[in-house]
């Protein structure tokens, strides 16, 4: 028998992307899968069902899991679709289990072996399924454009018979897979540039792509090649350093994240109160509450006279090609688990044990099972 893979429809706001796209579907055939579809799951990334040769479509999201031996999806399943699968199916999509613990219930008592996209683990092996990675690098592509359309100014230097306009000066803050990726956007439309990170590693990777390092003399390296979270004395450093170039930017684009905790805070208003008329910000942290104050996610907003854009969900408003990586972030994940054929979870692979959130009715991520634990105590309480 054939693994039968469905592919549900994004019902989450912000939401366009779909987790198959048509130039995908030869290789997952490959795997010996047949492939079933929620009508009309591709058409906000600009599929049409037509696009997708061979695939069956099926309007109802539970009547197409109900014998689903995979469900993929972007964002997390409604529950009442978990409910719908069969005990024992594989889910991938993002779960963002701490902000969904009903749902993380579910996917225990419904027996699923869930994959959290958002927990692939970040060593070499697993880079072909990093959907973080290859979602954040397409953000950080897009950070500059959204900027640039937005400034009162151009971004290269030019020459023109009334003389010269100077190149604008783009800081990036925050520097991972985004912000690279938005060093990288922004030297190539022109503009001078310059990086800063908590992380002295970053250091090199922004000379690489034609950039200058902020340096604030302070080592903040965290574990899992992630940040720390900084002391106030550290802060206070760190604060007078980047002011300088905080006030000298035209475009600033903040991409700064702590695992699992709220985005830190980069600028403050009085800061702000200091930058050029007419800069602008892009905070690309808005899904976890931005890196500004003053900033309003999901919303442009307007501090004096500085901009502040805080778009949610980035890579959704680069459906097409955001959709085409996810597409193969999964396949590689289904090539780990598919062997001639048939269904095969080796829970001894560091990359199938890290990233299974769910499986045989337990919860095995660590950290989802400490924030399940603690909820169920706390609603215990007399
Ligand atoms: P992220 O989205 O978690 O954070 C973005 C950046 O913000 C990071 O570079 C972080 O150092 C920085 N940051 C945090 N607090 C800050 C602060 N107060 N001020 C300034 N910057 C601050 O990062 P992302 O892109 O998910 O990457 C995290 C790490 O994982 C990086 O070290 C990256 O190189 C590594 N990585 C490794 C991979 C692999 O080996 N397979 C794949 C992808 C990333």
């Amino acid at each position: 028998m054939p693994i039968k893979i469905a592919i549900l429809k994004e019902t989450a706001e912000y939401e366009r992307r779909v987790a198959m796209v048509p130039a995908v579907i030869a290789r997952f055939a490959k795997l010996g899968a047949t492939i079933t579809m929620q009508s009309g799951a591709g058409l906000q990334a600009d599929f049409a069902d037509a696009d997708y040769a061979g695939v069956t479509q099926v309007d109802d999201p539970r009547a197409l899991v109900a014998d689903a031996d995979v469900v993929l999806a972007v964002q997390a399943p409604q529950a009442e679709v978990v409910a719908a699968m069969k005990p024992g199916a594989i889910l991938a999509s993002f779960v963002y289990a701490d902000k969904a613990p009903d749902l993380l219930v579910g996917l225990r008592d419904g027996r699923i072996s869930a994959f959290a996209m958002e927990t692939v683990p970040r060593i070499s092996r697993a880079q072909s399924l990093d959907a973080l990675s290859s979602q954040a690098a397409l953000a950080g592509y897009y950070a500059p454009l959204l900027g640039a359309v937005e400034l009162p100014r151009i971004l290269p230097m030019m020459t023109t018979a009334v003389g010269s306009l100077r190149a604008a000066h783009v800081l990036v803050m925050g520097l991972g897979v985004a912000g690279l990726q938005a060093l990288a956007t922004a030297h190539r439309l022109g503009a001078v540039t310059e990086g800063y990170d908590v992380r002295p590693e970053t250091r090199e990777q922004a000379q690489s792509v034609g950039a200058k390092f902020v340096d604030t003399g302070i080592d903040a390296r965290g574990e899992g090649g992630y940040a720390r979270e900084l002391t106030a004395d550290e802060q206070a450093r760190v604060r007078e350093v980047l002011t300088q170039h905080i006030q000298q930017a035209d475009l600033i684009i903040t991409t700064a994240n702590v695992p699992g905790r709220r985005a830190p805070r980069l600028i403050d208003q009085a800061q702000i109160a200091g930058m050029k008329p007419g800069s602008v910000i892009v905070d690309l942290a808005a899904d976890s509450g931005g890196n500004c104050e003053g900033t309003v996610p999901g919303q442009t907003a307007r501090v004096g006279r500085v901009s502040i854009l805080a778009p949610f969900n980035v890579p959704s408003l680069l459906a097409q090609q955001a959709s085409e990586l996810y597409a193969k972030n999964l396949l590689n994940l289904l090539e780990l688990i598919v062997k001639d054929g048939a269904l095969s979870l080796d829970l001894e692979d560091a990359v199938v044990s890290g990233t299974l959130l769910t499986h045989a009715g337990e919860i095995r991520n660590e950290k989802a099972k400490a924030i399940f634990e603690a909820k169920t105590a706390k609603e215990s309480r007399p």
